[in-house]
């Protein structure tokens, strides 16, 4: 039985461990956990399982929390974290701006009432239409991340006699200790300019000499997941220089700089996140000390946090279907749901832990796996916890931190349809996005 070194075996199994959950929720006296005063048990009644829960206090509290420690800088949720009518409102009640990185994403956040001028559009590939449209809208931003997009929109804003608003993603040579695939600011992949190798200032000229696009600034996003403030000093530090060379060669100092987001979150016990307000203090610390050698003003900060603002507010709950000690290595838990509701552990070999919620257990810990039902071994959720050994069919089972890349990554492998999320505010209860049916996938199905 091999357990990993990071994983502490517990002195109570049925202890949460407070960074990992969000606020609201709570083992309650008669050992189910509770969100928002809404026993789990009552939800898996009336919505079935697998079900995405939201604690909407808490997601809210982290929105506030980002926007008042960056202030006065401006705080994008991105979107591709979660997004739904639902989330837009909640993120524009709570005043911040919207990242979006497609036309869905863009339909979204319009569906809802997103003021335009508060979206700003990502993406590497955007297509004409996305292009069009977004101008059509009047978000208040495009990301552009290439040659051919600056020639896009110039297109675009020669026809319909606009000045688009925009920024230059750049890549700035930055190994993030992240997994490699939500690295993104490292020369060899497929996003933005590269400083290093001439692109960035190169596309600067083109678009300030041509005119027609207005240039904000300069973007930077270096990866996902990230715990220490050192790759965006690097980062800050690269894209600040080019900004004062755009200066000395064009006498002109552009306004805005936007470092993007990926700030990390707890899964486990094992991650430290910082806080919101002590993650903005560095930052700005590393800004003001870079601009400063630069001989530059402060500019317009923005920063694109997801993970952060969603990712601990959401769990997911399953139930427990087979449980199968597989002879002394370790007990495999399989649950109603799996790699089509959260593919995180097995695309990126995330780690995650789970709880039994139903009920608390006078059991001992066992060293379990939480597998999904779907025809992979590699179909695993939590791939090492401990939970109690009288874990059996018929528990209910929650897995914290799921709000980030887990529905919006969501997929329909063997046919599953996909499980709906639930907001929880003040004790009430609200569907935000129905669980999908088997009529739905026959819908699409022409024959
Ligand atoms: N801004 C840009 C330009 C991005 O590309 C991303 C994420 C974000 C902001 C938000 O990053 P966050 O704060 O959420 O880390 N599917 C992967 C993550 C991919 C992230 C892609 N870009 C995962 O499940 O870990």
């Amino acid at each position: 039985m091999s357990v990993p070194p990071w994983l502490r075996r517990p002195d109570d199994v049925n202890a949460l461990v407070p960074a990992l959950w969000p606020a609201n929720v709570q083992r309650d006296v008669g050992g189910a956990l509770s969100v928002g005063g809404v026993d789990v048990g009552s939800i898996a009644e009336t919505y079935g399982t697998p079900v995405y829960v939201l604690d909407e206090a808490d997601m809210r509290a982290r929105c506030r929390a980002f926007r008042d420690a960056f202030a006065p800088a401006t705080v994008y949720y991105a979107g591709k974290a979660f997004l739904s009518k639902a989330i837009v409102r909640i993120v524009n009640d709570e005043g911040l701006s919207l990242d979006v990185c497609s036309g869905g994403e863009l339909a979204t956040a319009l569906a809802a009432g997103m003021p335009p001028e508060r979206i700003g559009l990502h993406g590497n590939n955007k297509s004409m239409s996305e292009l069009t449209r977004a101008v059509d809208a009047g978000v208040g931003r495009i990301i552009v991340d290439s040659f051919d997009e600056i020639d896009r929109l110039t297109t675009i804003a020669r026809a319909k006699g606009v000045t688009p608003r925009i920024m230059l993603r750049l890549t700035v040579g930055v190994e993030a200790h992240t997994h490699e695939y939500i690295a993104t600011a490292h020369e060899d992949q497929k996003f933005g300019f590269s400083v290093a190798g001439g692109a960035a200032a190169a596309a600067a000229n083109k678009v300030i000499s041509e005119g027609v696009l207005e240039l904000r600034g300069f973007h930077s996003h270096i990866g996902s997941q990230i715990f220490d403030t050192g790759g965006f000093e690097v980062a800050a530090h690269r894209v600040l220089a080019l900004v004062a060379q755009i200066r000395d060669e064009h006498g002109v100092t552009l306004p805005e700089l936007d470092l993007g987001g990926g700030f990390g979150i707890a899964y486990t016990t094992q991650d430290h996140p910082a806080t919101p307000s002590e993650l903005a203090a560095g930052i700005s610390t590393i800004v003001t000390t870079e601009c400063a050698a630069a001989g530059l003003d402060v500019p317009h900060l923005s920063f694109e946090p997801g993970r952060a603002i969603i990712g601990p507010s959401m769990f997911t709950l399953y139930e427990v279907g087979t449980v199968k000690d597989v002879s002394g290595i370790r007990t495999y838990v399989s649950v109603d749901g799996g790699m089509s509701d959260n593919i995180r552990s097995a695309l990126y070999g995330a780690a995650y832990s789970a709880t039994v919620a139903s009920r608390s257990s006078a059991a001992g810990p066992i060293l379990a796996r939480v597998v999904g039902k779907h025809c992979e071994s590699g179909d695993i959720l939590v791939k090492d916890e401990f939970l109690p050994a009288d874990v059996r069919p018929g528990d209910l089972l929650a897995v914290p931190g799921t709000g980030a890349y887990a529905r919006s990554m969501a997929n329909n492998y063997n046919h599953v349809p996909r499980p709906p999320v639930l907001s929880v505010f003040d004790g009430e209860v609200r569907v935000i996005m129905r669980r999908e049916t088997e009529d739905d996938l026959l819908a699409l199905d022409v024959g």
